[in-house]
């Protein structure tokens, strides 16, 4: 339960859910945790605080610094109870300390805590001295919520983005190096797929106005800390942000009796053959957050069903409302599946490709009960035509 020393003065003194495995549907194989920073200066200033069940860990890190009825302000950056929930009993220990959030973080605080509190409301580019140090904020709204903003401390080039390239991941180390950028990478990029992607234009423009920041470290309130793969998140966020995807497959599916797999799976063929690299995911085995990541990196997206109902399986209508949520754009779709009759599925499908605004360049495929070798051919056809239609941009 110790804090870490960050940088001169500034601590760690978070929380880590080594437990969590499922965050509002989003699956956290590695759990997280629920970073807080301490700032000690004459004004002492805690940013952020953790879920309420991890409250007593905060406080026990902090104690170690200070005592906690020292703390003048409290930044909430965001509302979000993951970071709000101990706000209350830090503010029962330091009764004085004035809460700074953004104008909706404070509408947001009063409807999630009827307590009232002595609230400072700041608006982008305004800064609150506390010594030797300044509180520099910048309003993020819809990264990813509207009261959302990150605190700057310019005299120690440190970034607090709050949510912002945040990864659910619970660890012993704090930082990036610790780690190795490979896994924080690809927990960076599964919390941007299921957290951040559907505000990209809003992702643009806090990138805009952070590179005009002097920073040697980004502190987000999950996961690990930036300081040594910097430039290199920075540029996955640009990459992300503008929806750029690699010329890359994945074949999202499900299947009754192997029927939709054989079409996933000629498909697989196909688009190999052409030299593309393809990631094949059946919704039986893998969670829909899981496959988000996938979607985030690739251009190609084929979503396969059975007809099941007169509609779609029902693990496919879950994956699907989730992809329509976090809207991921600029995309080739093709939809496929199998059906004894009625065979609605492929057309639900591309339905909801269209509605995503994806380019759907051919039709799908649609194959009465069991696929004969003759007509699985035919898919590796569409598979090959893809791949060319992929290749050529
Ligand atoms: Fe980590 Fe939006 O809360």
């Amino acid at each position: 339960m110790k804090p870490v020393e960050i940088k001169p003065g500034i601590y760690w003194v978070g929380g880590i859910d080594w437990d969590l495995r499922n965050f509002h549907g989003y699956l956290t194989q590695r759990g997280s945790t629920y970073n807080a920073y301490l700032i000690i200066d004459e004004k002492p200033v805690l940013v952020d605080t953790v879920k309420h069940y991890l409250c007593e860990e905060m406080l026990s890190r902090i104690r170690q610094v200070i005592d906690p009825a020292r703390i003048d302000f409290l930044v909430s950056n965001h509302v979000e109870m993951d970071h709000s929930g101990s706000i209350s009993r830090i503010l029962e220990l330091a009764p004085q300390a004035k809460v700074i959030s953004s104008p909706q973080g404070e509408k947001g605080l009063r409807r999630h805590f009827t307590a009232d509190w002595d609230f400072q409301v700041v608006g982008s580019g305004d800064e609150v001295k506390i010594g030797q140090r300044t509180l520099k904020f910048l309003l993020t709204p819809m990264v990813h919520w509207p009261d959302s903003m990150a605190t700057y401390i310019p005299e120690e080039k440190l970034l607090l983005p709050n949510d912002a390239f945040g990864q659910h991941i619970a660890t012993a180390e704090r930082f990036d190096d610790e780690v190795g950028w490979d896994i924080a990478y690809e927990e960076a990029a599964k919390y941007y797929a299921n957290i951040v992607l559907p505000y990209g234009e809003q992702v643009k423009k806090a990138l805009d106005a952070v590179s005009g920041l002097d920073i040697d470290m980004v502190a987000p309130s999950h996961g690990l800390i930036w300081r040594s793969y910097l430039s290199k998140i920075l540029d996955a966020y640009y990459r992300w942000a503008a929806n750029e995807a690699e010329q890359r497959a994945v074949i999202v599916y499900d299947t009754m009796w192997g029927s939709t797999e054989k079409i996933a799976q000629s498909l697989c063929q196909a688009l190999e053959a052409a030299g593309l690299p393809v990631t094949m995911k059946s919704l039986k085995t893998n969670h829909i957050s899981a496959v988000m990541a996938d979607v985030l990196r690739a251009k190609l997206i084929l979503i396969g069903s059975p007809t099941l109902n007169n509609g779609m399986l029902p693990s496919m209508g879950a994956f699907l409302t989730y992809l329509k949520g976090l809207r991921p754009k600029t995309r080739i779709g093709f939809a496929f599946g199998s059906y004894g009759w009625g065979g609605q599925a492929v057309g639900e499908i591309e339905k909801v490709m269209r509605e995503l605004n994806w380019r759907i360049p051919l039709s799908g495929v649609n194959l009465q009960w069991v696929p004969e070798e003759r007509e699985l051919d035919g898919v590796r056809e569409k598979g090959e035509e893809l791949a060319n239609i992929l290749k050529q941009g």
